[in-house]
């Protein structure tokens, strides 16, 4: 058994914040599945959304949230993460965060700020189109050197060890984890007080989504299983614009694309958005993506375009660099050729329920960034809002957990059992298992619901539940197989978490209760373990 101050499983902006932090007052776990660097983070095109201009304020930006989040948002949460942005904001330039800048009218240098659908003002920070990868490199570069941060990447966790699980008569507490190294194929058994969940969401439960292949909802599944509250799973907010083409999946065309004038178009070269919402292309991603797959429904086409032909080729190469070299190399100049775009499932807006310092309802466990349902987004996300929840709530989560008492009793942890497992025998099972969950979440539990598609989903995903757990307790575990058990339990926390609300709202739209309903539903959907 290792023992350390501070477990944190996750390597986007919100653990590697927070390591850094706690580095500083004790010895930390970081536990990443795959390398450093892969996180939804570096994935991130945008930016950051932060009031950093004369003509924005607190107001506005809190206005826009609560409006984008359909009646759903905290407003405690939303101010406290909206005005605690700035300072974040700085430490992150302290540590070597590059944001973009531009010459004003007077020729003094100030921040070059993005428009994304939802926000009345400019105020994305931003990094050409590669901001989560600039996050994420001066963070990392921080901790590879740290003295007091063991990094322990492709290390899998498999479940959090609580008193609960122990037999401990004491308030149920997490007080470990086991983790799968998987250069050995050993489960090993990690000690602490504090363990911050950090892993991000669950996009790869959909067939098509912009996320990278490590956002299976681990986290949440494990609070699950640990018997953690999980809040508002129903609500997976789709992007409205993922790059369509046979060569590359999961290509996000970022928003800031239709922030500097992108129009969408359809199959027959027409402006189809001015018939959705009178903010166009800038509405907000849930209104955007339903329109888009309305058109595609409607007219039976693959995709629709996405055109910023109209704008300087060379404001095009310096703004979007990235989007521009990526496309180029598919055979695709934007400067000169539409785009063509789906929606795909981009973010999670629900997760493990916390409190506003990141305290989950499972003492000792907290969780931040994606993972976490702070209250934040409600029932759909503003655009960029993610990446500074992440980095003010992995303060808020520091600063409560290292006033925190330590467990008050000491605790023998047991050690992980393989007992007589065998190596799994037929491998096809579970490629085949994760094939059928994300497409069956494609078919029945997509941008557009009914009851009745979700509740066949529901019942596919009980039986391949079953199947799931009799190979979890008769065979090894590896990687596949934790990602995909972990994938069915989260699959199955959206479909409940849908199938309970009986109305529209935000990101969850479904034909047999199309409108909204404040007076039954003007509540988070909370779920527990029985
Ligand atoms: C984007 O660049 O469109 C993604 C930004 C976000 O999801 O917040």
């Amino acid at each position: 058994m290792k023992e350390f101050d501070f477990i944190v499983l996750g390597s986007g902006i919100a653990g590697l914040s927070f390591a850094l932090k706690a580095a500083e007052k004790g010895r930390v776990a970081l536990i990443t599945k795959r390398n450093l660097s892969d996180s939804n983070t570096a994935w991130a095109q945008g930016g950051v959304a932060c009031v950093m201009s004369d003509e924005d304020s607190f107001e506005l930006h809190i206005r826009d949230t609560l409006d984008a989040g359909a009646g759903l948002c905290h407003e405690d949460a939303v101010r406290k993460i909206i005005t605690e942005g700035p300072e974040r904001i700085a430490e992150l330039v302290q540590l070597g965060v590059h944001f973009d800048q531009r010459e004003n009218e007077n020729g003094q240098n100030e921040l070059d700020l993005g428009r994304e659908g939802g926000h009345s003002k400019r105020r994305i920070l931003h990094f050409r189109d590669t901001t989560g990868r600039e996050i994420e490199s001066a963070l990392i570069a921080q901790i590879a050197s740290h003295p007091s941060i063991d990094v322990m990447e492709n290390h899998m966790a498999v479940d959090f060890i609580t008193t609960g699980k122990l037999g401990y008569a004491m308030e149920n507490s997490c007080v470990g984890v086991y983790v799968l190294n998987e250069a050995t194929g050993v489960v090993e058994t990690l000690r602490s007080d504090v363990t911050v969940l950090a892993t991000g969401g669950c996009g790869k439960v959909y067939l098509y989504t912009t996320n990278p292949d490590i956002a299976t909802g681990d986290g949440v599944a494990m609070a699950w299983r640990a018997g953690a509250a999980i809040a508002n799973m129903e609500f997976i907010q789709f992007h409205p614009t993922c790059l369509y083409h046979p060569a590359i999946n999961s290509f996000l065309i970022s928003e800031a694309v239709r922030g500097e004038g992108a129009i969408l178009i359809n199959g027959r070269g027409r402006r189809f958005m001015e018939h959705h919402n009178p903010q166009k292309e800038l509405a907000p991603r849930d209104i955007v993506a339903r329109a888009i797959d309305a058109e595609m429904k409607r007219s039976g086409a693959k995709c629709v375009y996405l055109d910023i032909t109209h704008k300087p080729a060379d404001f095009i190469k310096s703004r979007f660099p990235s989007i521009y070299e990526t496309c180029l190399r598919a055979g695709l100049d934007i400067t000169r050729e539409q785009i063509p775009v789906v929606p795909a499932a981009h973010y999670q807006c629900g997760g493990v329920k916390t409190d506003l310092h990141g305290e989950t309802s499972l003492r000792g466990l907290y969780a931040i960034g994606e993972v976490a349902a702070t209250g934040l987004h409600g029932a759909n996300r503003l655009a960029s809002n993610s990446l500074l929840e992440g980095v003010v709530m992995a303060h808020n989560a520091f600063e409560k957990a290292t006033r925190r008492q330590r467990t008050p009793v000491s605790i023998d942890l047991t050690e992980w059992r393989s007992g007589s497992v065998q190596d799994v025998d037929e491998l096809v099972v579970i490629s085949h298992n994760w094939e059928e969950i994300r497409r069956l979440m494609w078919d029945y539990v997509g941008i557009v619901r009914t009851d009745k598609r979700l509740q066949r989903a529901a019942t596919r995903l009980r039986n391949l539940h079953a199947e799931v757990q009799e190979f979890y307790w008769n065979f090894k575990v590896t990687t596949d197989l934790l990602e995909l058990r972990n994938l069915v339990t989260v699959a199955s926390l959206v479909v409940d978490c849908a199938l309970s609300r009986k109305e529209s709202r935000g990101l969850h739209y479904t034909l047999d209760y199309p409108d909204r309903d404040d007076a039954r539903f003007q509540r988070d959907t909370v779920m527990r373990r029985i």
